[in-house]
């Protein structure tokens, strides 16, 4: 059983429990979040990440939002639920995940504003709920379609974490590659260290280890080499934005890998819900794309290794365009080569 990266404890009055995931993979710390500030904190500093995982969050988050309210009529239960979710929304612009679950609450909210406060409260908590329930299956499903893509008996390639931390089960990529391992394909999996936070060092080695996977952990910048001379069949990562022609944002980085993969004839897969598609957006150009804190980049980790002053830019992502990418894998089927059309067909037919 995965670790439950995130749930609830009680009723509508009680908290989100998270796994603190600064601090892995030293320390396994469970923390609990009783306020909507502390969940767009936690979101915000990376203490719970990952596009399905952040969706997850934000919906538990609009509950906790409610928790003091004295809305006494619809109207006022209306303005108290937009501004728990307008508040949430400005946590992290890149993960759709996150306003895809934050419409979900705003949906709910709307078809029971004028039910007695406390039982709205509670419908609100059993669609966040719903939420993680069904984030749990498509793991599932997203594992069962891709895993027949897992070359047996060699080595892939992974690049930040999509696996059981960035979501409520376990995981997106890496579900295709524990399904591959449950159903007896053996392979190897590299895994680049994700600069500038080490998601893939602290967080997918951690995983995989856990999980008996042989892993082995390389710089993002030995990925070309290694394509090149390790027997490298595949690449498998996550997304937190795909647009409409196939598109998809992923962890800053992702984009190189798969120029390199393509250079090296090696197919390069993304596997993503289909909450993390943006139909509104026809191409990549107009995903928003976070850029943090330039400490990330010249002290990582709280140790100096850049001068003062130096400029520095650091963006949390970048987009593969959809020529690089031989399949997206979906609960919903696979999106082979995808365009506009083919991502249609798979999500909407
Ligand atoms: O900044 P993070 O750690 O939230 O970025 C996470 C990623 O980019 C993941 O690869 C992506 O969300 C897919 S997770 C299933």
């Amino acid at each position: 059983m995965p670790i439950p990266t995130i749930e609830w404890i009680g009723d509508a009055d009680g908290r989100a429990r998270i796994v603190e995931q600064t601090l892995l993979p030293g320390e396994l710390k469970f923390v609990d979040l009783a306020t909507i500030e502390e969940v767009w904190d936690a979101i915000k500093r990376l203490a719970i990440r990952g596009a399905p995982a952040i969706g997850v969050a934000a919906a538990f988050g609009v509950v906790l939002g409610l928790k003091g309210s004295r809305a006494a009529s619809p109207a006022q239960f209306d303005a108290d639920v937009r501004r728990a979710a307008d508040y949430l929304a400005s946590s992290r612009p890149t993960a759709v995940n996150l306003f895809w679950a934050l419409e979900r609450m705003r949906r709910c909210a709307a078809a029971v504003r004028a039910l007695p406060l406390r039982e709205a409260r509670q419908a609100l908590l059993e669609e966040a709920r719903t939420i993680l329930a069904e984030d749990r299956r498509i793991c599932r499903a997203l594992g069962e379609v891709g895993a027949p893509l897992v070359p047996d008996g060699h080595s892939v390639l992974t690049h930040c974490n999509a696996g059981g931390l960035a979501t409520a089960d376990y995981g997106t990529a890496l579900a295709v590659l524990f399904r591959a391992r449950e159903l007896g394909r053996t392979f190897r999996v590299f895994v680049d260290e994700t600069r500038p936070l080490l998601q893939g060092a602290r967080l997918t080695a951690w995983e995989l280890q856990q999980a008996g996977i042989p892993a082995t952990l390389i710089c993002d910048s030995a990925a070309g080499l290694v394509m090149r001379d390790r027997d490298v069949r595949a690449i498998f990562v996550g997304a937190d934005r795909i647009a409409r022609n196939g598109d998809a944002a992923n962890k800053i980085g992702t984009y190189s890998v798969s120029v390199l993969a393509r250079a090296h004839g090696i197919p390069f897969y993304v596997v993503a819900p289909a909450s993390t598609f943006d139909l509104s957006l026809a191409d990549g150009s107009a995903i928003p794309i976070e850029e943090r804190d330039p400490r990330e980049v010249t002290a990582g980790f709280g140790r100096r290794t850049a001068p003062e002053g130096i400029d520095v830019f650091n963006p949390a992502f970048d987009v593969t365009p959809s020529s690089h990418i031989a399949a997206i894998v979906t609960e919903k089927g696979l999106i082979e080569q995808p365009d506009a059309a083919r991502v249609r067909a798979v999500l909407l037919g």
